[in-house]
């Protein structure tokens, strides 16, 4: 698939890493130093430039800036009609100690709001720890994502990118139950980064039949 991914920092290089292990061909924009993202695009097998040259053809766009910086990054994204939208963003404050919102709307929801025409699925990926970091030891069980969306289809490819990725995709439901998803996620934030256990974390989720 050809992929752009809006936001080339910690998350979307590593998910970049992946996508082009996995054989996707992938676009990275939407960064203030675009001669850095070049290079580190260059480095694994991808491309770059700006956010409306990524999304152009692409079938997938994954959203990963800051939640603050995601008006201005959907606005130079351009159109995005009838596009997937995998939306990674988790709206944490500045200080990383809460969200802006939540659980009455989500980043999901106003994300869909900002892009309607286009099909977004809310799925919060493994810390770039984890995506960066060296493989996982044997045994370590896949980190679970929490996959909301209102379009079968886009829940089923985003599905598919998160298991490229590494992670275990867990159907969660309308775009709605991104409420849930991102305190849940924000949980992790604050046990990687206040309550000092670092990015190498993960949480798995199991269902007994
Ligand atoms: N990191 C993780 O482990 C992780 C995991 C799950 C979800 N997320 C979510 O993914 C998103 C990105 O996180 P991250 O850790 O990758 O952040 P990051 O390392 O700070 O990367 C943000 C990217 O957005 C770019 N950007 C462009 N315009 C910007 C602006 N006006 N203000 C700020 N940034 C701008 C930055 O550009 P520059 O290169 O110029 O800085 C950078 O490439 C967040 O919503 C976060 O909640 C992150």
């Amino acid at each position: 698939m050809k992929i752009a991914i809006i936001g080339a920092g910690n998350l979307g290089t590593g998910l970049a890493k992946h996508l082009v292990r996995g054989g996707h061909q992938v676009f990275l924009s939407f960064s203030r130093n675009a001669e850095e993202t070049a290079r580190s695009a260059g480095s694994i097998g991808a491309q770059s430039g700006t956010p409306s040259e990524a999304t152009v053809h692409a079938d997938v766009v994954v959203l990963a800036p800051p939640w603050t910086a995601v008006g201005e990054a959907l606005q130079q994204a351009g159109p995005l009609d009838g596009k997937v939208i995998w939306d990674c963003t988790n709206p944490l404050n500045p200080d990383l100690s809460g969200l802006l919102l939540g659980t009455t709307t989500s980043a999901g929801e106003e994300v869909a709001r900002l892009a309607p025409s286009a099909h977004v699925v809310k799925a919060i990926p493994p810390f770039a720890e984890i995506l960066h970091g060296p493989p996982l030891p044997p045994g370590t069980p896949q980190p679970s994502t929490f996959v909301c969306g209102d379009d079968a289809e886009a829940k089923r490819v985003v599905s598919e990118l998160v298991s490229v990725i590494g992670a275990e995709p867990v159907d969660s439901g309308p775009l709605a139950a991104a409420r849930f998803a991102e305190p849940a996620a924000m949980l992790l934030v604050h046990l990687a980064y206040r309550q000092g256990m670092g990015g190498r974390i993960g949480a798995r989720f199991f269902r007994v039949p």
